[in-house]
Formats: structure tokens, sequence, C-alpha cells
């Protein structure tokens, strides 16, 4: 039987034939390298499988029901991110935790260009461009009410790791080595 640990692990080995988002790097390489930053800045393990997933929806969904990865958006009413479809996907299996910090990952950049001018600086111009996409700098009320949510450290942090997730031919931990931890929530 084919479980949804199978399916994923099926779409993630793939998705090293996809070039992430305009970046130098694929789409595994890129959650790799997302994981493996996690790993070693001390997250726990809820945190790396959610870093591990957080860009599931460009790469285990069919991208004509996704909003902001294809050059022919859907736009108005209906139209979701990746990284909502993404957080829908996985929810069912895994932590709040997890699918939550998925599901903010473009708002934590979103969060952070208002409190941090120097990290708008320094997004890619890719970033900057899906930013505008994905609703722009948050506004002050918004930001109030993020910075009071009790993930917002995960979410912040998965950020971080996200963006710093592109370096090109950087050696990381292989899909393999994560299959446990994908097993230990998909395989049920
Ligand atoms: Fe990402």
């Amino acid at each position: 039987m084919t479980t949804m640990a199978d399916r994923l692990l099926d779409a993630m080995a793939r998705s090293a034939a996809r070039r992430y988002s305009g970046e130098a790097v694929s789409e595994l390489e890129h959650a790799l390298q997302c994981a493996d930053l996690a790993r070693q800045g001390g997250a726990d393990e809820e945190l790396q499988l959610a870093c591990l997933l957080h860009d599931v929806g460009r790469y285990a969904v069919d991208q004509a029901l996704v909003s902001d990865t294809t050059e022919t958006t859907r736009v108005g009413p209906g139209a979701r991110g990746h990284q909502e479809v993404g957080a829908e996907l996985i929810a069912p299996w895994v932590p709040e935790r997890v699918s939550w910090s998925v599901r903010v990952h473009a708002d934590a950049k979103r969060y952070l260009c208002a409190i941090e001018p120097e990290y708008f600086d320094r997004l890619s111009a890719v970033s900057r461009d899906t930013l505008r996409r994905q609703g722009g700098v948050m506004s002050p009320d918004d930001v109030a009410k993020f910075a009071e949510h009790p993930w917002v450290r995960d979410a912040v942090a998965l950020r971080r790791w996200d963006d710093e997730a592109k370096v090109v031919r950087k050696q990381t931990r292989s899909l393999e080595e994560w299959s446990p931890l994908i097993r230990s929530w998909f395989d049920r």
C-alpha cells in the first residue's frame, strides 16, 4: 500500500529536477538546506520537519491550484498561495505547530519586512517580487497581531533559514536521511 509518506518522499525526490522559484538551486536542495540550517540552529524535530516541508505546496500539489508560483497566476476569491495549500496538505498528519509554521512562512516575510528595514534590503530579487504577490509589507495592526502569536519565533526562525537556503552546491544531509522523520509522521 502506498502511504502518504511514500507519496511525499516521491514528490520530494522529483523536486530535485525543479528549479526553486527562479533561484539557482533545486526545490529539493532548498528544502534540504532549510532543514539542515534548522537542525544546526538547534531547532527541535517539529520545527526541522516544518523547515523540510515548508514549500510542499510547490512540488506536491498541482500548481494549477496555487496562486503564487506560476506565470498564469490564479487571482480573485479562492486563489491561495503555495503556503496555504501546502499547510492544508500536511495538516491532518503533523502537529498544528508544524502546519501553522508552513502556512505563515510568507506572512513571516511580510512581518520581518515591516519590523526590520535591513531585512528587506537583503531579500533576493525573486523574493522581493513574490512579496508583492503575497500582500506586501505587513500593516502595523497585523504586525501587532502576528507578534503576539505563541509560535511567532518559530515562524521567524523558519523564514530566516528559508532565506538562507539558496546556496549553490552546498553539501547537506540527503533526503534518505530525513526519511525516518517523515515516515514517523506520515506513515500512519
Ligand atoms: Fe522556501
